[in-house]
């Protein structure tokens, strides 16, 4: 369902509201949305705060199997805080992109600077494998779809937003960082995302590396595209699940995707733990 501006922002302020009363006066700059099988970096928190999906007002919680569904704040060494949403809804439940992106203008509402999104994908560059993190370092949106369709919010930001720096430079030069002082091996790419459910067929997969695709998901570019769009800055890192259809010898499966995620989350939880401790310094 499309809100009229007025509407909107009388919902992200009851959210809002109702967040910061949960959150007790501690302040948040930056915040990281998990992908599938990636949730497990909000469990290791200090001092946790969780608020479930459902609690939350105009929020929708999450059907999806290895999405949790709470919004959880928490402090990283005792002092870098960070707001996580374990759990994100895809359009392909049934939600609106306008319903997918509730939760991004909400933490902007809430005075979050920084927004790093995650997700698990498919690798379609040669050069990867199952297991990779990746720094999204651009996106197409080949969803056919565009979270600010119909009458634009003015308040959040321009009609017409410039793209040319969706993912924001520093904030994924902090990344890089990050990943340079644990000793990782950062890759970088462009995420192509889709609709789903269905994966895709290898046909579909060979033309998105001919259109310059890196990695393929069903998430991220609704969120990029409105996080922008309201001046949030922008970074992802995206787990290669598996290689994507027609590149691997297996069968996509939901479940297998969630257990290599499951497999790499000691090294995606360090990088978001140096990436937040290195934002706070
Ligand atoms: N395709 C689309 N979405 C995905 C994939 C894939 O291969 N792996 C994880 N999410």
């Amino acid at each position: 369902m499309m809100l009229s501006p007025e509407t909107l922002q009388k919902e992200l302020s009851e959210s809002a509201e109702f967040i910061k009363e949960k959150l007790k006066g501690n302040h948040v700059t930056t915040a990281v949305t998990l992908g599938s099988g990636l949730g497990d970096f909000a469990e290791d928190l200090e001092d946790k705060i969780e608020i479930p999906y459902g609690e939350i007002p105009h929020f929708h919680g999450t059907s999806v199997a290895g999405h949790a569904g709470k919004l959880v704040y928490g402090k990283i060494k005792g002092k870098s805080s960070v707001l996580a949403m374990q759990g994100r809804i895809h359009a392909y439940e049934g939600h609106s992109f306008c319903e997918v992106v509730f939760p991004t203008r909400v933490l902007k509402t809430l005075g979050v600077k920084n927004l790093i999104l995650t997700n698990a994908s498919g690798g379609m560059n040669p050069k990867f494998k199952a297991g990779d993190l990746v720094l999204i370092k651009d996106h197409l949106n080949l969803t056919g779809n565009n979270p600010l369709l119909g009458k634009n919010p003015d308040f959040l930001g321009p009609r017409f937003p410039d793209m040319t720096h969706t993912f924001n430079t520093e904030l994924s030069e902090a990344i890089r960082k990050a990943a340079k002082n644990i000793g990782y091996t950062l890759k970088d790419g462009v995420y192509v995302g889709v609709l789903g459910p269905s994966y895709e067929t290898p046909s579909e997969i060979k033309m998105y590396q001919v259109l310059g695709g890196d990695m393929v998901g069903m998430s991220t570019v609704a969120e990029a595209i409105a996080g922008h769009h309201c001046g949030l800055r922008i970074a992802g890192i995206s787990c290669i699940t598996n290689m994507a259809a027609g590149l691997g010898t297996e069968e996509l499966d939901h479940a297998d995707i969630k257990e290599e995620a499951n497999r790499v989350k000691g090294t995606f939880i360090g990088l978001l733990n140096e990436t937040i401790i290195g934002l706070n310094q």
